[in-house]
This record gives C-alpha cells, structure tokens and sequence, in this order.
C-alpha cells in the first residue's frame, strides 16, 4: 500500500504540497499569466521584436545603432536589478569578467561523457572533470568511484539523481517531504513514479516520524529519499543521518534504498558551517547535487552531480554520432559553465568559501536580529542564511527587492552579495512602508505561526506569549 499519495497514472495524486504557491514575482509587462480558470494565457507586449532586415542590407549601420542602444539601456536595468535581487539565492558578485571574456567567441559543448572523449573537440571536459574531482573529494568518495557531470542546474541535478535512484529500483516508491523544490515532484512526474510525500515540522525539516511511518506502510518496495540540504523557501537541512537511521529502524536495508541529496543551495556552504551535518559519500547515499550558478555564482545557470560510477555503467549508452557514451540527461551541454566554476573555484579555494559563508551566515543573523526588534515575525534556521519573515503587504514592494513569497511569509536568502549596506536600505524601507500597510497599528499584522512556528510569530496573540515566556 502507498503512503499519501497513489499513481500520477491515476491523476488521483497532488504531486505538489497542499498550498504550493507557484506565483512569486509578477511577470514582467504580464507577458505571461494564469487566467481565471488556471490556463496560461499571453497576452504580451513585444517591445523586444525581432525586424526583417532591408533586402539590399542598406541600413545596416542604422540597425547596429539602434539595437545598441536598446541593449544599453537593458543593461542599465540589469545592473539596476543586480542590486536588488534579495529573494533568489544567486551570488551575484561576479569576478570572471576580464579573465574569461574571451570565451564567448566559442562554441563550447561538451555533449556525452565528461570522462571520455568526443569528436565534437571544441568542449572543456577537462575543465569540467577538474570541477567533478573537487567536489568528489569535498565529498568524500575515491577518483575511481564516482561519476559525474555539469548540469543545467539544480533541476537537471533532480532530474538525474532520482532517475538514478528509479533505474536502480524500478519498482520502488519515491518519497520527499512536502518542502522539496518543485522539481523534485516534477521528477516523480515524468517518471511516472509512485510519490509519497512526507510531512514537515515548521523549520521546512523533514519529519522522520512521518517519514517512518510511511515507510512501514510500503514495507514491501524499496525506497527512493529526497533529502532536502537547504530547503528552498526556509533554507532548512534535513538530517540525513537521522534520514538513514530511520530507514533501518523501519527495516530497509542499505540494499532496499536510494537517497538523493539536494544541496542546491547548501551542498557547497555546509561543509564550511561549523557543527553541520556531514554530506559524504562514506555514508550510504546515491548522489548528492549542487547548483552551480548559486553560491559559486556561475553567470550562466548550472549544477554538479555526483553519484558512484558503478550506479551509471547501467544506465550509459555508446553515442556513435558524438563518439561518447552517454548517461546525462541532456544532448548539448553547456560547456562554459565548467570554466566559470573551475576558474571560481581555483580562485577562492577552501579558505576563500569559508569566509564568504561566515560573512553571509554573520549577514543573515544581522538581517533576523533587526527584523525581530521592529517586532516582525521572522525565523532564521540554524546553518541557513535563508531568512523567513512576515510577506510585505504590498506586491510593488515585493518586486521592488525581487523577494520570493509564499502564503504568508517571504524570505531574503542573504548571499555574498548581499551587503550590511544593502541590507539596511531594504530594512529601513520596510519600516517606512509597513508603518503604512498597518496604518500606525491600526492593523494588526499577519500570524505566521502555522508557517515558522509561535515562538517566531510576533503577531499580537503570539507577541504576549512569547514574551511573557522570556
Ligand atoms: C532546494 C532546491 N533544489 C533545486 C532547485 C532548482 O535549481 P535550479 O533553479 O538550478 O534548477 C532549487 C532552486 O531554487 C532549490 O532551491
């Protein structure tokens, strides 16, 4: 029998959390929205239109100028943009311009395996196997033991780890709590796979009780884990042992089970927290994932996965046409990104990360120390930089600092980017402008309780509990 959910087949199932809001920011010049009954419709405003040239090719000149100028002004807006980008975890403190400009002039490809070659010759597969060998050794597993690739991101990360996990038990039944990202369950869609999902307490970690007890109800198939190393929208880790001590206690053997780690966010900033939680691959795990284009701050989205070689020769491929094998997901592959990760990487270094995650990490206790004096509701998870509060009551403003909501509440994921500076403009704006949205203490602000728990909620019920607790 199966846990909360059955089938995709049986369009019974939810495949996303109750209350998944897939909204965030407002597309841009509603180029793209949901109309009343949920079908995306477009009703766009081209200003970006692509022209038939003049046939004798006369204004030539008159098109470069014009088409310069609109792309100044675009970059006027992105740079303007880059400054306000709180909600997303992306590192925008990019330092690759000069060193490696150079590379646009090519077609970089590194389509089939990293490890072997391709007669498409224009690729960076060294590059790309120095990146895989460094996270290799961050976690813990020998040269000759793993595999991997540079994805498109952490989706395509998702994407292979849990196909991974599904070639390995075809029958088995996936389970992932209900704050995994939405690729997560997207996966579990198009693979068609049974999708079990498992409750969370309020900080976003998974509930192992929960997990055990569906576990025990689908006793007969093996397992397929999703375990979150940084939830998207609380920033929460998952224990992992705990993951593996549940499994055994609800009597899956490390032969009956596949876990996946999503560290899309966190998978390259824990091992350089304090206290945190090991990721390694002496523990029994599949494949452990990171975004490339987050933390490391790639300007082109990206990802590493890393799972153990005797996992893929199953699932590889000769390619004739690319004269490679193949187990990535993708054809084409994108083949600056390992050079962006290879030159950051031997740039920063290990020293160089730790500092950058202990500023971000000081950052975000900054940014949860202010807010709780104003008396907003907010929460900070330990080992996060992910910062949970109360959802600005109006959406201008939310666009404005490019936040990403979710019911009630909103998060600022404080990235090496993200400034003291940075951090008290966007405070002391909120201030002004919530002062406005509850009219002086006319009104009363939001309860968040449900979300991150009383002792964070600073709503009028929970203000009085928590201090007369202090
Ligand atoms: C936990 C988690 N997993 C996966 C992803 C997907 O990563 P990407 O946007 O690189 O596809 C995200 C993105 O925010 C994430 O937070």
């Amino acid at each position: 029998m199966i846990g909360s959910t059955v089938g995709v087949e049986s369009g019974e199932i939810e495949s996303v959390p109750k209350g998944y809001n897939p909204g965030g920011i407002a597309p841009e010049n509603e180029v793209i929205s949901s109309d009343k009954t949920g079908e995306v419709v477009h009703h766009a405003t081209i200003t970006h239109a692509i022209t038939e040239p003049d046939a004798d090719h006369e204004n030539t000149g008159d098109r470069k100028a014009a088409m310069a100028s609109l792309l100044a002004k675009y970059e006027t807006l992105v740079l303007e943009r880059t400054n306000r980008l709180l909600g997303y975890p992306v590192n925008l403190d990019l330092d690759h311009g000069t060193a490696l400009a150079w590379l646009q002039r090519f077609s970089l490809n590194n389509a089939g395996d990293p490890f072997i070659g391709s007669n498409y010759g224009v690729n960076s597969r060294q590059f790309e196997v120095g990146v895989l060998d460094w996270f290799a050794k961050l976690w813990e597993i020998e040269k000759h033991e793993y595999w991997g690739y540079v994805t498109n991101g952490g989706t395509e990360c998702n994407l292979h780890g849990i196909l991974v996990g599904r070639e390995i038990y075809p029958d088995g039944i996936f389970y992932a709590s209900q704050d995994s990202h939405y690729s997560v369950f997207k996966s579990a869609r198009m693979y068609r796979m049974d999708c079990v999902i498992v409750d969370s307490h309020n900080s976003g970690v998974i509930d192992c009780a929960n997990l055990k007890a569906k576990l025990l109800l689908n006793k007969d198939k093996p397992a397929i884990i999703n375990v979150n190393i940084g939830t998207t929208v609380k920033g929460a880790v998952d224990d992992l042992d705990l993951v593996i001590k549940t499994l055994k206690e609800a009597s899956f053997s490390e032969d009956r089970f596949y876990i996946h780690c999503d560290g899309a966010l966190f998978g390259i900033m824990m091992p350089f927290v304090e206290r945190a939680p090991k990721i390694s691959f002496k523990k029994p795990i599949g494949s452990v994932s990171v975004s490339g284009h987050k933390f490391i701050g790639c300007p082109t989205p990206c990802g590493v996965q890393i799972t153990r070689l005797d996992h893929i020769t199953a699932m590889s491929r000769n390619v004739e046409y690319i004269a490679s094998r193949d187990a990535t997901i993708t054809g084409s592959r994108n083949g600056h990104a390992p050079i962006f990760l290879w030159y950051t990487l031997n740039l920063k270094g290990y020293g160089g990360l730790r500092k950058e995650v202990q500023t971000c990490l000081r950052n975000a206790i900054y940014l949860k120390d202010r807010l709780r004096a104003e008396g907003i509701s907010v929460m900070l998870n330990e080992l996060s930089t992910t910062v949970v509060f109360e959802r600005p009551q109006d959406e201008e403003f939310v666009r404005h600092w490019q936040l990403a909501c979710q019911g009630n509440i909103a998060h600022v994921v404080v990235m090496p980017n993200i400034t003291t500076k940075i951090l008290d403009e966007f405070l002391n704006e909120l201030i002004i402008k919530r002062s406005i949205w509850l009219q002086d203490g006319k009104v009363q602000p939001t309860c968040v309780a449900v979300d991150i728990g009383k002792e964070n909620c600073a709503c009028p019920r929970h203000k009085v509990i928590n201090s007369s607790n202090t």
